[in-house]
């Protein structure tokens, strides 16, 4: 059995591989095709537009269109050649399998996942469903694939497995930031599932030789966001007039990131990352979700004024159980070894947002009109 050691790995990548730039154009010869899973959802759809538009890569998005994946988020896209949609779920095995007879890809980047930590308490079966079971199954199709190949195409096949920083559990203020050997101490029945496809896809390189490459990133925003997250909540509450919900005294702490810098990191760490390596993707901006939502309110003050401040109509509400209290990414080693760093400030990347939202109401009347509307989850202990 051809079985790639991690030591190997990093040798080939001092000595071959170039210093990545933010600005990524040094992408690889060998990366024409790739699997991106779950492309058809926030971060996915986001990541597909940069591969096919920026960086002239082919990509076979496959997605199950859950409630969370929308194609009118891809519609730029069509009709373009280089952006071919399969609607499969990632459980299914054989068609796993067929997937990557027919379409041969030479990476596959590996979003697809329930993401939402509020509806993993309302019921967390899927989360295992998706994200254990369904992550397995795609190990499993890419490394009989990966086995089949040869040669420069086998030397240069990567599986990225895209997690979160949630995996690491939670900080207390002033605790050091989250680093790639921090140990994993994941609460919800969400981050507990994604810590679960970290520890296969890890497994899946150590026991059987694919060459997988883990990131973990911090809380994304910008365009396409499904409006249950806390940003597109804050923005679409204050447009309809309704109450802002705070859980409980809004004390809590995320880090913050773009999503296209985020997509720029996958690319970048897809390209140049040493397979068997772990990088942490981070914003350096990390912020209270109270003053998150009044930076929020005070943005929509300027662009859409309201009658009275947006401001005045902040709630705290009855706390998420098992609330995190703070997430923090040290991205040092990103930076560091492969170049990558965000380009988006807090204040730059907030105001495009807000203004994304305003210009696309379109796109998330047609979500809000919908089965969701809005409404409060994760509050009931009604798993099973
Ligand atoms: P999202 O919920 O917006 O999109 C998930 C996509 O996966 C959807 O298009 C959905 O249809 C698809 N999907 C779900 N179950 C599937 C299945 N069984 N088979 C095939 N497709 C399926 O999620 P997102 O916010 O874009 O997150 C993408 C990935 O990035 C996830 O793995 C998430 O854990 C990770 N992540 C997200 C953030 C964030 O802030 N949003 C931060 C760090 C990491
Ligand atoms: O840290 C990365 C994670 O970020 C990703 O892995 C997840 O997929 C993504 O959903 C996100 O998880 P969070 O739970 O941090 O995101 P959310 O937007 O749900 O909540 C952000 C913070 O805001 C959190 O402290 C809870 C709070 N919140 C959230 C909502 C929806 C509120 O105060 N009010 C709300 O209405």
């Amino acid at each position: 059995m051809n079985i790639m050691k991690k030591q190997d790995f990093f040798f080939f990548a001092l000595v071959f591989q170039p210093q990545c730039t933010h600005n990524g154009s040094m992408h690889s010869e060998d990366l024409r095709t790739v699997l991106v899973t779950g492309g058809a959802g926030f971060i996915g759809s986001n990541l597909v537009r940069l591969l096919v538009k920026e960086k002239g890569i082919r990509v076979i998005n496959l997605d199950k269109l859950t409630y969370a994946g929308n194609l009118e988020s891809l519609a730029d896209l069509d009709g373009d050649p280089n952006h071919l949609f399969v609607q499969a779920d990632l459980c299914d095995g054989e068609q796993m399998r067929s997937i990557f007879r027919e379409h041969q890809p030479d990476a596959v980047m590996h979003l697809a996942a329930e993401s939402h930590v509020d509806r993993s308490i309302d019921g967390p079966g899927e989360f295992i469903q998706t994200n254990v079971v369904g992550t397995f199954q795609l190990l499993q199709a890419a490394l009989e694939y990966y086995r089949g190949l040869e040669g420069a195409r086998k030397n240069a096949f990567r599986f990225h497995h895209i997690s979160t920083d949630e995996v690491f559990g939670t900080l207390q203020m002033g605790d050091p930031a989250f680093t790639e050997t921090t140990p994993y101490d994941p609460h919800s029945p969400y981050s507990a599932s994604k810590a679960s496809s970290d520890h296969l896809a890890r497994a899946w390189m150590d026991t059987y030789g694919l060459p997988v490459l883990v990131t973990n990133c911090s809380n994304n925003y910008g365009p396409y966001q499904f409006p249950e997250k806390l940003i597109p909540v804050v923005i679409l509450k204050c447009l309809r007039g309704d109450v802002i919900p705070v859980y409980g005294k809004g004390e809590n702490i995320r880090d913050w990131l773009y999503v296209v810098d985020h997509a720029e990191a996958l690319h970048c760490v897809l390209t140049r990352g040493s397979p068997g390596e772990t990088y942490n993707i981070g914003g350096n901006n990390e912020r209270q979700n109270i003053e998150l939502v009044q930076s929020l309110c005070g943005i929509l003050d300027e662009l859409r004024p309201g009658a009275t401040p947006y401001a005045e109509n902040i709630s705290f509400v009855t706390d998420r159980p098992g609330h995190d209290l703070r997430y923090a990414i040290d991205a040092s080693k990103i930076k560091r070894e492969l170049g990558w760093e965000p380009k988006e400030t807090f204040a730059s990347g907030f105001r495009k947002t807000v203004q994304w939202y305003l210009d696309n109401e379109a796109w998330w009347q047609r979500i809000v009109s919908g089965d969701y509307q809005l409404t409060r989850l994760g509050q009931e202990s009604n798993a099973g």
